[in-house]
């Protein structure tokens, strides 16, 4: 069964695929790599899950059944590369509190530990499933997922088991704080997560992650869990320079991981790694939002070469919002990202922090993982902020939020 999406005003494919024959269409934005590339009076063909074909909507073979955009823009599905989406409780009077002078220090996420132990496994699956299922909504497609609130073996392969029923990028965060019962032996715990925790969730993870932070874990702790990671065959990615100057993005990128998350506090030489590596910068400015800390200059990273991703870290701490959209109108608006830098960013760039070739972009071969905007091109999503854009979604080739004229 092959679907054609047709008249589409302005499509962002991220391919540096010419289209298909000479002449028109129109490039609507150049592509260069960091932008987001995109094709006027654009068509695009589904089979088998796959993008089969995209270009002028005049010069569109035939297919089964069409889908008419009426001049409307399509991106790739959102690539949310970084969230917490396993938790107990909330912390809604913590934010409060915040919003009325309150400094963020992380200090929370104990306070989620206990609610996350004291939760039913139902309890955490439907607050989960609720949270993926309003990120598909918004037009993610892709996400990854976290434990980190449990912090025992226990509760430790129960949030890698959950998480893995909802996405296969799934992150073991064992070393997210020391808990309170190892308080006067950090070293103990460390050696719990490299040990027992780890072999307990890494069949059911594929990466990896560190809080590498002052009153968390410091660079040898940090490095230690990801030498462990890699033993037992998890990818790496780290928690980095968050609340303060550190060594996180080295220790990132001298782990080879695919992502430094965070990226706050960058002094020259953390820029200089970053820019110099496969390691991906993955900047989080709703949780400058969400906190009141300073944004992460994503200028700085652009200029020097850097590869930038755009997440949520949706979390009930430090920034609770699934919003892809959101995002993107932060980076434009505090990040001073172009809007095709926050748009790839959003996609190819989150695709690259969790070293997917299949989303992100839609190429011929990639995931038909799509996006229909309510509106005529991606910058609306910066344009029109907090407004619902998202008409419909489509993930593997099916349509699974909103709706489409049929033609
Ligand atoms: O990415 N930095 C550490 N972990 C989360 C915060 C989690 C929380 O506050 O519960 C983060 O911001
Ligand atoms: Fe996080």
């Amino acid at each position: 069964m092959s679907t054609l999406i047709t008249n589409i005003g302005e499509l962002v494919t991220n391919s540096p695929e010419p289209a298909d024959g000479p002449g028109p269409p129109v490039a609507a934005g150049p592509g260069r790599p960091g932008e987001a590339a995109a094709l006027a009076g654009a068509a695009l063909i589904i089979e088998d899950g796959r993008v089969a074909w995209t270009g002028p909507a005049s010069r569109a073979p035939a297919a089964d059944q069409a889908v008419d955009c009426g001049g409307r823009a399509v991106l790739p599905g959102f690539v949310d590369s970084h969230a917490h989406l396993v938790f107990g409780g909330e912390r809604s009077a913590e934010f409060a509190a915040r919003m009325a002078g309150r400094p963020y220090q992380a200090g929370g996420i104990r306070s989620t530990v206990t609610a996350t132990r004291a939760a039913t496994d139902d309890e955490l699956r439907a607050n989960l499933r609720r949270l993926a299922s309003e990120m598909l909504r918004q037009g993610t497609t892709t996400v990854e997922c976290k434990s980190g609130y449990g912090l025992t073996v226990e509760a430790e392969q129960r949030s890698v088991a959950l998480a893995a029923e909802v996405t296969p990028e799934v992150t073991f965060l064992g070393a997210h704080v020391v808990p309170p019962e190892y308080g006067d032996d950090p070293g103990g715990y460390v050696d719990l997560v490299c040990g027992p925790m780890l072999a307990a969730c890494a069949p059911s993870a594929k990466w990896v992650d560190a809080f590498c932070e002052r009153g968390a874990f410091g660079a040898d702790e940090a490095a230690a869990v990801l030498a462990a990671g890699r033993q037992a065959g998890l990818m790496s990615r780290v928690h980095a320079n968050q609340l303060g100057h550190g060594p996180g993005v080295q220790v990132a990128v001298a782990a080879g991981a695919a992502s430094a998350d965070h990226c706050t506090y960058l002094a020259d030489d953390d820029v200089a790694a970053l820019a110099g590596s496969d390691t991906v910068a993955t900047l989080l400015p709703g949780v400058e939002f969400s906190t009141r800390q300073p944004y992460p200059d994503a200028r700085r990273l652009l200029a020097a070469g850097a590869t930038v991703a755009l997440a949520t870290d949706c979390n009930p701490g430090s920034c609770f919002t699934s919003s892809m959209p959101l995002v993107i109108a932060l980076a434009v608006r505090e990040l001073r990202m172009t809007t095709a830098e926050a748009v790839w960013a959003a996609t190819a760039g989150g695709a690259r922090a969790l070293r997917r070739a299949d989303v992100g972009h839609l190429g011929s071969g990639a995931r038909a993982d799509l996006v229909l905007l309510d509106a005529p091109s991606h910058a609306y999503l910066a344009y029109r902020p907090g407004v619902p854009l998202v008409a419909a979604v489509w993930q593997g080739g099916e349509l699974v939020a909103g709706a489409v004229p049929a033609t």
